[in-house]
């Protein structure tokens, strides 16, 4: 359900506490930007809620914690998002290594994310503010809405 929010100093209000807490995800579109909000194992998460590798919804990807990262799981094509970096893990082994073990390695930050804080029972996002370019970016563009759209 997507909710109207509010703004002061870059903190936009997303929710009561005790109610973002029971969605366990949560929409919301802050400044243009479509943001998922995530509440799991006791904490808050929000990231650009677009997965960057072809538009997937990660609203509805599972959680799991991948060598010592909660991810989130996208469902289209499996890419696992950190949520606390938005870092891409995937599973592979080096050639060089006789005989090759298969361990976890990062892409990199692929998805971006967004600082969520809590303050008397309510909850705010403020969103990043790194001016490089993160992959995710591009679905939250035009261009990236018409792709997904596609999609
Ligand atoms: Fe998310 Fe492909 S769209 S893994």
């Amino acid at each position: 359900m997507e909710k109207k929010e509010q703004s002061t100093g870059g903190l936009h209000f997303v929710g009561k506490k005790d109610e973002m807490i029971e969605a366990k995800r949560s929409f919301r579109t802050l400044e243009g930007r479509d943001i998922l909000i995530i509440y799991h194992q006791g904490g808050f998460y929000a990231m650009d809620s677009y997965c960057y590798h072809a538009g997937g919804m990660l609203q509805n990807g599972d959680i799991e914690e991948i060598d010592g990262k909660l991810c989130i799981i996208c469902p289209n094509h499996k890419y696992k998002l950190s949520l606390a970096k938005g870092e891409c893990i995937y599973k592979g082994t080096d050639p060089r290594e006789k005989p090759p073990v298969p361990r976890w390695y990062s892409k990199g930050v692929k998805q971006r994310t967004h600082m969520v804080t809590e303050t008397n029972g309510e909850v705010y996002v403020k969103l990043s503010e790194g001016t490089s370019w993160i992959e995710s970016d591009f679905y939250q563009g035009e261009k990236g809405k018409v792709e997904r759209a596609k999609a």
